[in-house]
């Protein structure tokens, strides 16, 4: 995919801010849109601790750019993809925030506490608490990590299965680009990890939020699913994954987390109760969903999970949506450093949805949420905020950015 002449010169001239927005305003192919604001992404990649902010989050980031790398043939696209997944793999693993908290079963440890939790505040919004000194010097509140091994699945985990399962479907993203087999065995060793916690003390199954086993919430569990769902189509032992992803998605269904109005609520009471507690409807939890069921309909092809996979993104598109069609979370611009993250991760669902079933009114919804981001969410810099009905608000970071970054990716194979 080639710059349009104003993009090429909006990347040289030193213009000033004002007319480079415009300049890059009249873009119109998702590439080139995806392609800036990718160079703005990589503005917050810090190359030695091979993070962005956040320890999920930068999972996620390196997601965005596997995303952006499946879409778009640009060899330039393709090196920077490939050095991103080299570098973080190699480096990441010395800044695990919580690495103690998962110790192979053979090395059974206490658990040493870092102080890292994640958790809801008084408005339900999701918040982490970081260990001090967390991503400022390797390993500061962690000894011996500077030489985690990068390929072992446990420098990856940290207590929190759902951190663990975005950098599972992460190395899944880079081994798709690459098709480098360490990333697709690494994948592999993170979910079998976390697979040894199965069954929670809800229904008979599932998994739990974390390692202190007292929540059961739909992240975690639509997690394991779609991590079991994609190596099912990639990993040599296909009919062990297919049957977590079918034992997972069954369990799922049967605990009641897709309300009556057809979507997911952040997760259930406690045991024995069990119930769905009526939390928020959090975009990423109307995502991830999709993606494992357009993964386990290609591995097994039964019309129950298409079905689903329509149900939920035709429910959703409305459902989390403001009247313009443009997704949004219940917290809106206070989303805090976590559900920033969530309304991109909707977006890469429902692509992977529109590539199972290429639906008009997914097309719209994606284009609608990019042509949006792009006119109304974004700064001189091509800074994506959190906002993405617009206007550009407060800072922009990595992780506003790759969250708006999927919105645009997803509008390149709709186009
Ligand atoms: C952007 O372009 C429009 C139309 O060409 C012009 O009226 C406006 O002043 C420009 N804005 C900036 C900030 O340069
Ligand atoms: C990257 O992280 C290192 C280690 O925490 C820090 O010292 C450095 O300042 C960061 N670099 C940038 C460009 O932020
Ligand atoms: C759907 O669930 C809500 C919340 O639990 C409830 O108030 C409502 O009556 C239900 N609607 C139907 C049609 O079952
Ligand atoms: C299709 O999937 C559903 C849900 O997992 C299952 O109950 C049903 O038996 C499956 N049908 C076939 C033909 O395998
Ligand atoms: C990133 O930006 C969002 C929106 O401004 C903000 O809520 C969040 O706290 C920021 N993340 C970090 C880690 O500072």
């Amino acid at each position: 995919m080639k710059f349009s002449l104003l993009s090429i010169l909006a990347l040289l001239l030193p213009l000033t801010a004002a007319q480079t927005q415009n300049a890059t305003a009249s873009v119109t192919d998702p590439t080139d849109r995806a392609e800036l604001a990718l160079t703005a992404l990589q503005t917050f990649y810090n190359e030695s601790t091979g993070l962005w902010l956040g320890w999920w989050q930068s999972a996620n980031a390196m997601t965005v750019v596997a995303n952006l790398a499946k879409v778009d043939s640009n060899p330039k696209i393709q090196s920077l993809a490939a050095q991103v997944f080299a570098n973080t793999v190699a480096k990441a693993p010395a800044h695990n925030i919580d690495p103690n908290a998962e110790p192979p079963l053979k090395k059974k440890r206490k658990r040493a506490m870092s102080g890292y939790d994640k958790g809801y505040d008084e408005n339900g919004i999701p918040f982490t608490t970081l260990p001090k000194g967390w991503g400022e010097i390797p390993s500061a509140h962690i000894r011996g990590r500077a030489n985690a091994p990068a390929f072992d699945p446990y420098s990856w985990l940290d207590g929190f299965y759902d951190d663990d399962l975005w950098w599972a479907l992460g190395y899944i993203a880079a081994y798709d680009v690459t098709k480098k087999a360490e990333y697709l065995t690494l994948s592999e060793g993170i979910f079998n990890a976390v697979a040894r916690v199965w069954p929670s003390s809800c229904g008979n199954g599932g998994i739990f939020w974390n390692s202190k086993k007292n929540v059961v919430n739909a992240i975690a569990n639509e997690l394991f699913f779609s991590t079991a769902a994609h190596l099912a189509n990639r990993a040599s032992d296909a009919n062990t994954y297919a049957n977590w992803a079918v034992k997972s998605i069954d369990w799922f269904v049967a605990t009641g987390m897709i309300n009556n109005a057809s979507l997911i609520n952040d997760g259930l009471t406690s045991a024995p109760d069990c119930k769905n507690n009526g939390l928020p409807t959090w975009s990423y939890n109307q995502g991830v969903i999709l993606g494992g069921l357009a993964e386990l309909y290609k591995a097994r092809p039964n019309s129950t999970y298409m079905n689903l996979a329509n149900r939920l993104a035709k429910a959703s598109i409305e459902g989390i949506a403001n009247k313009a069609g443009v997704i949004q979370d219940p917290c809106g611009p206070l989303c805090g450093a976590d559900a920033s993250q969530f309304k991109g991760i909707y977006m890469r669902g429902l692509q992977a949805v529109y590539a199972m079933n290429p639906d008009p009114s997914y097309a719209a919804s994606i284009k609608t949420n990019a042509d949006s981001v792009w006119a109304n969410d974004r700064n001189a810099k091509n800074q994506l905020s959190i906002q993405w009905a617009g206007p550009f608000i407060g800072t922009a970071n990595s992780t506003t950015q790759s969250s708006a970054m999927e919105a645009l990716i997803a509008a390149i194979v709709v186009k």
